[in-house]
């Protein structure tokens, strides 16, 4: 049984669908009300007692670096004005919650490469994943990851969190098949990554949530550029899934996709009307 107390966010990306505001602001500091994109995730993962942060950036990145961080002078300007100074709890109270390390990916190769990069601060551990832009809320549920820990608790494989979608979307996410073995909860046969609907064997796509075993990474190793010329996660878990590795959990709450102008402005709405 593998220790699992570490998360990772990959973040290196471009963010190319919200240029031009992404030249010089991360995708994952744009944000939803009061808070970035990041915070909700990183919040998601600590409550799901993964208080150990790693996260993956890439060149003009720094902004997320320096908010996981104090800052004294904004503190000592504050100082007097209390309100004001309250508003900074959120993320001070995330800080004193969790520990954050940093690295760089170097060159922009994919997502699977992203976590490969992460190797050595993750050791022969299993840990998290979380894709910032995807937000969920789960107000009536225990968090995504949370219910993705509990599950990775009964069955000791990696673990994806999937959602049904229109079938013309296939080519937006990673399809996967299998067999359910319970309520909502599926042992994957087949991984493809973004597919065309005639070729996607269901309905039932992958979010930016997974828990990863460390066996992982010697598949990863082995994966060559697949879909958009990119290092995909989902190659490499197929071959997991071959071996029967794999569970997928329909996760219980809402997911919001930010990484698309269309599914931020629905959170922001969402957000803000709760
Ligand atoms: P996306 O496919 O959303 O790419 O990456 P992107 O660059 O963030 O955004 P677009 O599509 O150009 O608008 C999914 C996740 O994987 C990370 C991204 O930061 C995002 O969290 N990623 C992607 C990396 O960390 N490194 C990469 O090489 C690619």
């Amino acid at each position: 049984m593998y220790k699992l107390t570490k998360c990772l966010f990959p973040a290196a990306g471009y963010g190319t669908r919200f240029l031009p505001a992404t030249k010089s602001v991360p995708k994952e500091m744009l944000p939803v009300l009061d808070k970035p994109l990041i915070h909700y995730g990183v919040e998601e993962a600590i409550d799901a007692g993964l208080n150990e942060i790693n996260i993956i950036l890439g060149r003009g990145k720094s902004a997320i670096e320096d908010y996981f961080d104090k800052n004294y002078e904004l503190e000592t300007e504050l100082a007097d004005k209390p309100k004001k100074l309250k508003l900074l709890d959120p993320i001070n109270k995330l800080l004193a919650r969790g520990t954050f390390t940093f690295r760089r990916q170097g060159a922009m190769l994919g997502l699977g490469d992203a976590i490969f990069k992460a190797k050595s601060m993750i050791g022969n551990e299993a840990f998290g994943v979380v894709l910032a832009d995807d937000i969920c809320d789960s107000q009536y549920f225990p968090s995504v990851m949370a219910q993705m820990v509990e599950t990775y608790n009964k069955y000791q494989c990696s673990i994806v969190a999937i959602m049904e979608v229109p079938i013309s979307k296939s080519e937006s996410y990673g399809i996967i098949d299998g067999d359910e073995v319970e309520a909502g909860v599926y042992r994957v046969s087949k991984m493809i990554e973004k597919p065309k609907p005639s070729e996607a064997p269901t309905n039932l796509a992958i979010i930016g949530r997974y828990i990863l075993n460390p066996d992982i990474f010697p598949m990863l190793a082995e994966i060559k550029a697949g879909a958009g010329s990119e290092i995909q996660i989902t190659d490499a878990l197929q071959k997991l899934a071959e071996q029967g590795k794999v569970i997928a959990l329909k996760f219980k709450g809402k997911r919001y996709d930010c990484g698309s102008v269309e599914g931020y402005v629905e959170a922001i709405n969402g957000f803000y009307n709760k």
